[in-house]
């Protein structure tokens, strides 16, 4: 294995063509900068040594990581393995996440460090201290407990990229109820179904915010959605861009109304360890989607150690992860995992290519950010706006940057290196999923890094590449990813489902979580992940059920069937490409057709359903039993071998 170390480069002597290639030769590997590593959290040495203790004390490496947060009262045992798959850590411990993401800095120099930077696409911008935020959490617990909401009462939060978001995430963890945070850019049916699914009490949500210099008016799909949530008792609205809004049904009410009488201060609920802080729903290969549940404990220490070890947190860093808090990425690593850490973190409620594309680089200079985690879809997008435009910019504080949500094609990575990083930063592509809650295949800025690869798990966990009978895979050949061991910020369940949750992830390979991606590993034990196994798209990032789309699409009322399949993506990764036959009798034209499907597909799901194409077919291939065989529409896509046909009917 050759290496090569991360230097800058004189970029006029080096041109950027020579230097990407150079770089993707086959065998080259990147080495850290030794003053990098010299001031890293975790030296080489340390990180060997956690490895060891890890893979010998799995329990003692991450006692020894729960011991950096705050505890009302220590736990008893780290780890209850008696209910598995229904593992619980650090059973008996008493903590709050959100104390230990505010009320704990209070005390020390933390008060007045900003704690969020929030930046409007149209360049105007909110900071809030430590000391604010604190506060404002405080009030809104307090509005929560005058509306008589209690511990376990679930809240769905439909917001946006704002830091009401993070105070109202926090509120609610302070009072021990939990929250459902819908991304906003989902539609009102998505919404109902998991307002409902939840039955929660109360919705919190915003008049309008920017994006892609357009006024999105939230409280208008909130309307739409209200007409079936019975189990909706108030629905308190933001007023941010004061849009006129309709106010009439008794359920609304302000939140500034609600705000201003409120204390400041807050005793903040000891929750245990296991207690729920958080329902995330995600796709699955169902019509329905699943509500991932976090809790406080485990969650908390999962999130902040990997936050600490892979970022390399230090105390004056402005930390941007340029993700939607609506996702599982803005969970962990905008608002809790940052919190907890007691670092900067920054919020962008726009669009990254508002008013251009040079506009994340502008945010950089701006605020002097030094670790910046983005995906791969907006890395490519970037790239084919040309490196003329991070060059206008000085990106020279960025220190580490960061990669989630889909694989990263190793042309991206050297882009993103070269262009953003200047030769100076690791890229730290990290692997993980909204039930894992933390990063768990991800290198450290210590670590020996192959572009395209997200290097080994992550100390204390053991993720692993493995056959259909469980059984490891030679180096080279791809896999199933499972876990093979209980790690602290694993997911306690599905909501309302703990059948589910055993069905999907620990029936298939007995005794291993099931991740659902494909993956190889190779001589050296890095993992390069393919992509999903199951019937799942990743659309910039995203995931989408391809039963959630045809669902959408047979509910209108000129499909009779319907079959999604992925398909590859320059820049997205994967789109959905839909083949549809209609019912009888439908006489419009194939493209009124193709635009009134996609109109609807948006409505029943909003726009992260991204669709190349429509294609109408006289009929779908099936099974005998009557299931569309997806896989023999997608091999003919792709020009593949169609496998096994004897299942199919005719
Ligand atoms: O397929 C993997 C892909 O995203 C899926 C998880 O999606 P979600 O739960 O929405 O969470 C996304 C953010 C954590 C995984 O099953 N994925 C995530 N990170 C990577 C990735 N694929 C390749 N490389 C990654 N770094």
């Amino acid at each position: 294995m050759e290496v090569v170390a991360m230097k800058k480069k004189d970029k006029e002597s080096q041109p950027e063509r020579e230097t990407t290639e150079a770089l993707l030769a086959e065998g080259r590997v990147f080495r850290p900068l030794p003053e990098l590593v010299v001031d890293a959290n975790l030296n080489p040495n340390d990180y060997e040594e956690a490895v060891q203790k890890a893979r010998h004390d799995l329990e003692g490496f991450w006692e020894e990581a729960a011991e950096d947060l705050h505890w009302f009262k220590r736990w008893d045992k780290v780890l209850d393995r008696s209910e598995a798959p229904f593992f619980k850590w650090f059973v008996g411990g008493k903590t709050n996440i959100a104390y230990n993401a505010l009320d704990r800095h209070i005390t020390t120099h933390r008060k007045n460090k900003v704690a969020i930077i929030h930046e409007r696409e149209d360049g105007s911008r909110e900071r809030l201290t430590y000391y604010d935020l604190y506060r404002e959490a405080n009030r809104f617990a307090n509005v929560l407990k005058s509306l008589g909401i209690q511990k376990g009462d679930r809240v769905a939060i439909y917001l946006p990229n704002i830091p009401e978001i993070a105070i109202v995430m926090l509120g609610c963890a302070k009072v021990g109820a939990i929250h459902s945070v819908v991304y906003a850019g989902f539609s009102a049916a998505a919404l109902r179904e998991r307002i409902n699914h939840a039955e929660a009490r109360l919705v919190v949500t915003v008049d309008g915010f920017q994006r892609n210099g357009k006024t999105i008016r939230l409280k208008e799909v909130v309307d739409e959605a209200m007409t079936a949530c019975p189990s909706v008792e108030t629905v308190i609205v933001i007023q941010r861009m004061g849009v006129e809004v309709d106010m009439s049904d008794g359920r609304y009410l302000w939140f500034h109304d609600l705000m201003k009488g409120e204390p400041a201060s807050f005793e903040t609920m000891a929750m245990d360890a296991t207690d729920p802080l958080y329902i995330l729903y995600t796709s699955g290969t169902t019509g329905k989607p699943k509500g991932v549940v976090h809790c406080h404990g485990g969650y908390g220490v999962g999130i902040t150690r990997t936050l600490k070890w892979v970022f390399d947190i230090k105390e004056t860093d402005i930390f941007w992860c340029a993700a939607d808090p609506g996702w599982v990425t803005g969970h962990s690593y905008i608002v809790y995992g940052p919190l907890c850490a007691g670092t900067t973190t920054v919020m962008y409620e726009g669009h990254p290519l508002f008013p251009g594309p040079d506009r994340m680089w502008q945010i950089i200079e701006k605020y002097g950010i030094n670790i910046l985690y983005t995906a791969p879809t907006t890395i490519r997008m970037l790239m084919r706006f040309g490196s003329q435009h991070p060059k206008k910019y000085d990106l020279s504080t960025l220190r580490i940057l960061g990669t989630v949500g889909e694989p990263i094609n190793p042309e991206a990575w050297v882009w993103y290196y070269e262009n953003i990083g200047n030769h100076n930063c690791p890229i730290m592509d990290t692997w993980w999923q909204t039930e894992t809650g933390m990063f768990m295949v991800t290198p450290t800025p210590c670590n020996v890094l192959k572009p395209g690869s997200a290097f080994k798990p992550f100390p204390g966990v053991h993720v692993d590449v493995v056959d259909a009978h469980g059984e490891p895979v030679q180096a080279g050949k791809g896999g199933y990813v499972v876990v093979k061991e209980p790690w602290p910020a694993m997911l306690q369940g599905l909501y309302k489902d703990p059948e589910k949750y055993k069905e999907v992830y620990w029936s298939k390979i007995p005794g291993m979580y099931l991740a659902g991606d494909i993956a190889t590993k190779d001589e050296d034990g890095y993992f390069r992940f393919q992509g999903r196994s199951d019937d799942v798209l990743n659309t910039a990032g995203h995931r989408i059920g391809t039963a959630e789309v045809e669902s959408a699409l047979v509910s209108h009322k000129y499909v009779a069937e319907a079959a999604c399949i992925g398909v590859p993506d320059k820049v997205k990764g994967e789109v959905a490409k839909l083949f549809v036959t209609l019912k009888e009798g439908v006489e419009e034209d194939e493209a009124t057709l193709v635009n009134e499907l996609k109109a609807h597909v948006r409505k029943e799901l909003g726009p992260i359903v991204v669709i190349r194409e429509i294609s109408f077919e006289s009929k779908l291939p099936k099974t005998r039993s009557g299931k569309i065989m997806r896989r023999v529409l997608k091999a003919r896509e792709l020009g593949l071998s169609e496998g096994d046909l004897s299942t199919l009917d005719d």
